[in-house]
């Protein structure tokens, strides 16, 4: 049987390449992988890379962010089902005719979204920059797309601004409810440290000690004292919790992404050997999309 690990080490080099992975993948390609973070970190990276090629282990709208801001480079996307089912819940049209009918609100869509709403978008903004975005955009009425509970968190820091939320959510997400939570207290330990996404609904994020992006619940524990930790969202997050802080006990609610769990070593060796699942983009939907991107790194500081 091929030994993917190495095999796959030994073309990154010949091809000078980089592996990049979201922190919900499997863990034996966050293992594997150059750079391991958050949607914002990731988006980041790609352009700091002196490569020829990189490797997006996540979905296909992070591959896409990478491709927009980094356009010549070739980006791989390992297998074409990651797909994240919340993105397609807005259309390009969709948000057009929204704009019409709100015609002094600026639009800011959550990167988890199309290329082609991208590109229809004032601002981008990710799970940890969607506070600084909203607060920095120069308007008070914003169209938010596609997550509204993202939309709304960030909805209940600004009362002066007026946040006009799309009906998306994301399914692995929003199936959690507060009951859940109070159950695995009750049952496990009822002191243990609440961690939320914001993709949570409201009533999720009630229970939280604590609400912010993967990278951000990472760094958190990093700040607190605490031993035990319940952590609301993805499972593949516990492969770096558990790598980074040893000495601390991580409980879960078995959450799966499976677009994100669908890429394998397989698929990551073969698409980097034959090169194969390229993402193209159209230049002039490329161009508007990265002045969506470009204003979130502005606007996110
Ligand atoms: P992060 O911004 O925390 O990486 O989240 C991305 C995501 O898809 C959460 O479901
Ligand atoms: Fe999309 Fe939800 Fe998966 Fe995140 S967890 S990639 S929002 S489907």
């Amino acid at each position: 049987m091929k030994n993917y690990k190495e095999e796959i080490l030994r073309l990154k080099k010949e091809k000078n390449a980089a592996i990049l992975a979201h922190y919900y993948v499997r863990d034996e390609i966050q293992e594997l992988a150059d750079y391991v973070g958050d949607s914002y970190y990731l988006s980041k990276i790609g352009l700091e890379l002196d490569c020829e090629i990189i490797v997006f282990c996540g979905v296909s709208f992070m591959a896409e962010c990478a491709k927009i801001l980094s356009p010549n480079k070739k980006v791989l996307l390992p297998n074409t089902e990651a797909k994240c089912s919340m993105a397609k819940l807005a259309s390009q049209k969709d948000v057009i005719s929204m704009k019409k009918k709100h015609k002094n609100a600026k639009v800011v869509s959550y990167v988890n979204s199309l290329t082609e709403v991208k590109a229809v978008s004032d601002a981008c903004c990710t799970s940890s920059n969607a506070y600084n975005v909203i607060k920095n955009i120069d308007a008070n009425e914003i169209i938010f797309i596609p997550d509204k509970h993202l939309g709304n968190h960030v909805q209940e820091k600004f009362p002066d601004k007026k946040l006009i939320l799309w009906d998306g959510s994301c399914d692995v997400h929003d199936n959690i409810s507060a009951k859940d939570i109070l159950n695995y207290k009750e049952k496990f330990n009822s002191k243990l440290i609440v961690l939320v996404h914001p993709e949570c609904k409201k009533e999720v994020r009630k229970l939280a000690n604590f609400i912010g992006s993967t990278g951000q619940i990472i760094d958190y524990i990093r700040k607190c004292d605490s031993k035990d930790f319940l952590v609301i969202t993805e499972d593949g997050i516990l492969y770096e919790l558990k790598n980074r802080y040893p000495n601390k006990r991580f409980h879960s609610l078995n959450i799966i992404c499976n677009p994100m769990k669908c890429i394998t070593l397989k698929d990551l060796y073969n698409s980097l050997l034959l090169e194969k699942n390229e993402i193209v983009l159209e230049e002039s939907l490329r161009v508007a999309a990265n002045k969506s991107l470009l204003n979130m790194l502005e606007l996110a500081t």
